[in-house]
């Protein structure tokens, strides 16, 4: 008899906890998991760091990723609050997009966590998790200076630059940061852009994509180092343009390989740089950014004080959003084993 009932508790219990995984439940502690798209590694890392560390914290997690399609973001965000959500995070597409469906969520009061990207023109927005993406531009600014020598005057070098989405609000912060480091090295002609592609909206990647970024290098290969002139170095906001700046090399250039910057430390860049095709990357390490956003998630739902420590930077058109930077570091041939492996980000296998 004792058994028989023990066995019935067991499986009353089996039964409440795979209908609580299913998110469908009301049990007050849902949270929704809004990301871009699972074309890049770094959302899918980001969206299984985010779920595990909620759900050891006892949320109920809603993740769902959008194709790079801002309707299906929109429509994904639409029954997150319909379903219970109390607290969204979002790592939107286009930061401009989410107004109008953020007003249904502060109308129920459900808080909204940018995530990674802040989302511009919604005063439903609490808080902002990010890495500190202006100083990720520098870095990868400063990382230029100092391999080419130019703080000590070496040059003129030849340079290119590529950055990611115009409708992403981290994308001016990459380049602004770099550009703040370099551009007074075009100014004195240390620095030489011979394509003449200077300009943000110019030297921007739709959807952040490897081939709009490697068919951008194709033509500026062509028409200015296919004579065997030299390209020294190319500031490549992220990994996913990176990689379609080193294709294009591989494809139409005979000079040494260039410095060649990057973001993530995506599996596919770290092996580029393991081979030698790409210089560094901005290593951002997700468990850390989803650790402050779990902590954010946690303060929210018990009323106290969620960490912020930047009250200053980011204003989103509503005002400023209590924003936590985290500090990106970057990675090269010299200290990836030690931030990567060693700190089992990723294991050997994954960089064969
Ligand atoms: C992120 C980068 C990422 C890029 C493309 C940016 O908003 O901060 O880490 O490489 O989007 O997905």
């Amino acid at each position: 008899m004792k058994r028989k009932i023990l066995s019935l508790i067991l499986a009353l219990t089996m039964v409440a906890s795979l209908l609580a995984g299913c998110g469908g439940s009301s049990s007050g502690n849902k949270v929704g998991v809004a990301m871009p798209t699972k074309d890049l590694q770094r959302w899918n890392q980001d969206g299984e760091n985010m779920k595990k560390q909620l759900e050891e914290a006892g949320y109920t997690v809603d993740l769902q990723y959008a194709a790079n399609d801002i309707p299906t973001q929109v429509s994904q965000i639409e029954n997150m609050i319909n379903s219970g959500c109390k607290v969204l995070v979002i790592a939107s597409i286009d930061g401009d997009s989410l107004g109008t469906v953020l007003d249904q969520a502060k109308e129920k009061n459900i808080s909204v966590i940018a995530y990674d990207r802040l989302i511009m023109n919604s005063d439903a927005v609490s808080y902002y998790a990010t890495f500190d993406n202006y100083m990720v531009g520098t870095k990868q600014g400063e990382y230029i200076e100092k391999e080419l020598g130019l703080a000590t005057g070496a040059g003129p070098f030849n340079i290119e630059l590529i950055t990611g989405d115009p409708g992403d609000n981290n994308a001016r912060f990459f380049f602004g940061g770099a550009m703040d480091v370099l551009q007074k090295y075009i100014d004195n002609g240390q620095l030489v852009v011979k394509s003449g592609q200077v300009d943000f909206d110019t030297v921007a990647t739709a959807n952040w994509s490897t081939e709009n970024a490697q068919s951008r290098f194709d033509a500026i290969i062509s028409a200015n180092y296919a004579d065997g002139t030299q390209l020294d170095a190319v500031l490549a906001s992220n990994d996913s343009t990176a990689l379609g700046v080193a294709n294009s090399l591989e494809a139409n250039y005979t000079g040494n390989w260039p410095i060649l910057t990057g973001q993530d430390c995506d599996i596919a860049s770290v092996k580029n740089m393991i081979a030698g095709k790409q210089s560094m990357s901005i290593f951002k390490d997700t468990r850390t950014l989803a650790a402050k956003t779990v902590e954010m998630v946690d303060a929210i739902m018990k009323g106290t004080n969620a960490p912020v420590n930047d009250t200053s930077t980011y204003d989103n058109g509503t005002g400023i959003i209590p924003s936590y930077l985290c500090e990106p570091v970057f990675a090269d041939i010299n200290n990836y084993k030690e931030l990567l492996l060693d700190s089992g980000y990723y294991t050997e296998d994954q960089l064969k």
